[in-house]
């Protein structure tokens, strides 16, 4: 018999979709996966070889909870440099992976009953992450380019709000918020009180317009009430490794070290030293990666568009499409399911985000099977619709 808390949880969509995708290939199937959310580069050989090298040197016992001093350092010079807030070395704290922070966040922050605004349409974590802590998630919805507004989050303040998860650029639609509806949301954080929890996973992978700003930076008052969420995993095509970070308030920090002192303790050792390299080492993958997935963004926004039964607003940012399919009339989790049956191409059901209208897509995978997936999924609707 398993606890309540854990038999409420909903399995991660995404990892199903995956899952199943690789078990249709293993059977031999030609399966175009656009389920899953991670980058198709390999990891930077310099990344690499700082891990080989921290091997060789014995680098491979248990570390400060929080992350080797050097590896923090670098993190906080890069808080200050790339997203200008001026967080310090003890105002960081390395986990495993972006997800492990949140989950050491929320568990730090909410209390039962507490609620947290979370602007719809959301990654599958931020729900379930805030479910497990006892607090409830209250839905707060976007425009119709998915954008948060100020205005709809104060409509969700009520006097148990206690955070605001911000993730900009988006997953699952790519979306981002504008500075001046930051600016207003971090004005009603302090004016109520309550914490942001800003999740910058996606924060290179910007197209167009470059005026994404990183809440923490506007002001002190806002800074100490933001924890400041990223990842090597997207950034520096480091899924694997899991190491993950975030900039917060030193109270915020020596809860979550305290935390995670009784569960993982520090993250492997190699994989601090990989992400010291990532982050000292040179630049360039992170560029080009940029490069690859903006044109594989146009062209599977345009192939969308054209799609009789789908239209596609322009993700702005992230590695994500995420096209309303309404017009087929078909619920988002028949539309996937019969689209990876019927036509080997793994997608998400947007239900999995908090909107059954739509269905997500990762552009992180080869143009050639982006190509091939377009055209498979053209035929497939065409039929559906017939
Ligand atoms: C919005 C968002 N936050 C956090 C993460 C966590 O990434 P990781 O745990 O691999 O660092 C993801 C991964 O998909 C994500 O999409």
């Amino acid at each position: 018999m398993i606890s309540e808390r854990v038999g409420n949880i909903a399995p991660s969509a995404t990892l199903a979709v995956d899952a199943k995708a690789k078990q249709l290939k293993k059977e031999g199937k030609n399966v175009l996966n656009f389920g899953a959310g991670e980058p198709d580069f390999n990891t930077p050989e310099n990344i690499k070889e700082a891990a080989k090298k921290a091997i060789d040197k014995n680098i491979t016992r248990y570390t400060p909870i929080g992350g080797i001093p050097e590896l923090r350092e670098a993190i906080a010079k890069k808080f200050r440099e790339v997203n200008k807030i001026k967080y310090d070395a003890s105002e960081v704290v390395v986990c495993a992976g972006g997800k492990h922070v949140l989950y050491n966040i929320a568990m730090a922050i909410l209390n039962e009953d507490d609620e947290a605004i979370l602007p719809v349409p959301y990654w599958v974590s931020f729900e379930e992450i805030i479910k497990l802590t006892g607090a409830k998630a209250v839905f707060c919805n976007t425009d119709s380019h998915f954008k948060l507004t100020a205005k709809d989050v104060e409509e969700k303040i009520t006097p148990k709000t206690k955070m605001l998860i911000l993730n900009s650029p988006s997953n699952p639609s790519g979306a981002i918020v504008d500075k001046n509806e930051i600016e207003k949301i971090a004005k009603l954080a302090v004016e109520h009180n309550f914490y942001v929890v800003a999740d910058e996973v996606y924060e290179y992978f910007v197209y167009g317009k470059k005026d994404r700003v990183s809440i923490a930076s506007l002001n002190d008052k806002i800074k100490n009430l933001t924890v400041t969420a990223n990842s090597f995993s997207k950034t520096y095509a480091m899924t694997g490794w899991r190491v993950g970070y975030c900039g917060a308030n030193k109270e915020i920090i020596k809860g979550t070290e305290n935390l995670q002192s009784h569960s993982t303790s520090n993250i492997s050792n190699i994989a601090q030293m990989a992400a010291l390299e990532a982050l000292n080492g040179p630049q360039d993958s992170v560029k080009e990666m940029i490069m690859a997935f903006d044109e594989r963004r146009k062209f599977m926004h345009k192939r969308l568009n054209e799609m009789n039964g789908v239209s596609c607003v322009e993700p702005e940012g992230a590695f994500y499409a995420f096209p309303d399919i309404s017009e087929t009339k078909m619920s988002s989790m028949e539309f996937a399911s019969k689209l990876l049956e019927e036509a080997l191409v793994a997608v998400v059901p947007g239900s999995a985000f908090g909107s059954d209208k739509h269905i997500r897509l990762s552009y992180a995978s080869s143009m050639e099977d982006i190509e091939q997936g377009m055209d498979r999924m053209e035929r497939w609707v065409k039929g559906r619709l017939l």
